[in-house]
């Protein structure tokens, strides 16, 4: 491998824990000749001394700013508002290629610096599938928050756990419960019906053929429903405010792992905000009572697994980053979402 420098930053947000490079796969990289700078970081949920022993370079939070041009950054959730213009190649979650609030503002800084985004969520391979992602444990989190929410047994604010402790908590509550997974053949459906299994619970599983002649009053039967589809294009809504207010709704929880809001892909147009580890739950309607889950961050509650997994999975892309394959496919993509919103390369460099 010729001269990759990777830059892991600190992560902006303070509940952010996962990294999405760990200390054993950074040994790895750091064996095979790649550079790796690692941000000091309070909140990350391994130290910056498991990273020096692995090899790594240590820089103060927030630095990557000035680390030299050629050099790639990593990270997971949203970049600090500064600087202005992005110079450099940046890989992570950048949600700006579905018209999400923010979108356009991060591609015009990227323009404005000659940076690039490489957004991990459309690094893909030939066939089009995510290379790594954080689904499962996102299914796995929004279903076992849904049930614990549901039985009564919720503990807010929520709070950075391990899979230990939630299991504990799942296989503690107890009670009958009639549970929807929506794109239960995904990575988070699978996650989802994983937790409902620990929680004692045997889930109807919706994928594409089930929803193709969508039967709403089946869904409102279902006293718990977990929403994990990824579409690509707009399709009709699963429910609106009309189906909430049908008097034999059975439907008392729904979480939407998706969490689309603000999106023309939104199949869950019944609410305008997400939740968060404060107030997790929001009511939608009072008779019968109808409470939300939508948590835009559900793995970073498991740091530890989360971050392993989605490590492992990412480790070969980056032994192997480069020119073509996924990380070209990265490049094209962010190329087509600034044409998409009409902004043209040459125009904003100065912004
Ligand atoms: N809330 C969070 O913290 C968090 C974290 C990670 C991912 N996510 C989101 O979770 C969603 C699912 O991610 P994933 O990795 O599981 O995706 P995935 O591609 O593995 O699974 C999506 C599933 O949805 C199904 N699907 C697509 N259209 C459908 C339709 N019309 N009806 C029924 N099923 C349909 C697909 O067939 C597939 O099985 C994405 O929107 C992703 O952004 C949320």
């Amino acid at each position: 491998m010729t001269e990759l420098h990777l830059w892991l930053r600190h992560e902006t947000r303070t509940t952010e824990r996962r990294t999405p490079v760990v200390p054993s796969d950074a040994a790895r990289l750091v064996d095979a000749g790649v550079t790796l700078t690692v941000e000091d970081s309070p909140q990350r949920v391994h130290s910056i001394e498991a990273y020096e022993q692995a090899g790594c370079r240590v820089a103060e939070a927030g630095s990557w700013v000035s680390a030299p041009p050629e050099t790639v950054v990593v990270g997971l959730k949203e970049l600090p508002d500064e600087p202005a213009g992005l110079t450099h190649r940046h890989i992570f979650f950048g949600h700006a290629y579905k018209r999400q609030p923010g979108a356009e503002p991060l591609l015009r800084r990227f323009l404005a610096g000659g940076g690039a985004l490489l957004d991990l969520e459309y690094l893909v391979d030939d066939e089009g599938r995510r290379l790594a992602a954080f689904g499962y444990w996102a299914g796995y989190l929004g279903a076992a928050l849904a049930v614990l929410h549901h039985r009564g047994a919720l503990k807010v604010p929520l709070h950075p756990t391990s899979k230990g402790e939630l299991d504990a908590e799942l296989g503690a509550s107890a009670g009958e419960l009639s549970a929807l997974v929506i794109g239960a053949l995904g990575r988070s459906g699978r996650g989802a019906r994983a937790a409902l299994g620990v929680a004692g619970a045997e889930p109807t599983c919706w994928d594409l053929a089930e929803t193709r002649d969508l039967d709403r009053a089946a869904l409102l039967e279902h006293e718990l429903t977990v929403n994990t589809v990824l579409t690509t294009r707009p399709i009709p809504p699963f429910l609106t405010d009309k189906d909430l207010d049908e008097p034999g709704r059975r439907l008392r929880t729904l979480c939407d792992v998706t969490c689309d809001v603000g999106s023309p892909l939104n199949v869950l147009p019944v609410y305008d905000t997400t939740t968060d580890w404060t107030r997790p739950v929001r009511r939608l309607r009072e008779r019968p009572a109808l409470d939300l889950i939508a948590i835009d961050n559900l793995p970073s509650l498991l740091p530890l697994e989360a971050s392993a997994d989605f490590s492992a999975a990412l480790l070969p892309r980056l032994l192997e980053f480069g020119v073509g394959g996924p990380w070209g496919r990265c490049l094209d993509r962010f190329h087509q979402a600034c044409r998409e919103l009409g902004l043209d390369e040459g125009e904003f460099r100065d912004v």
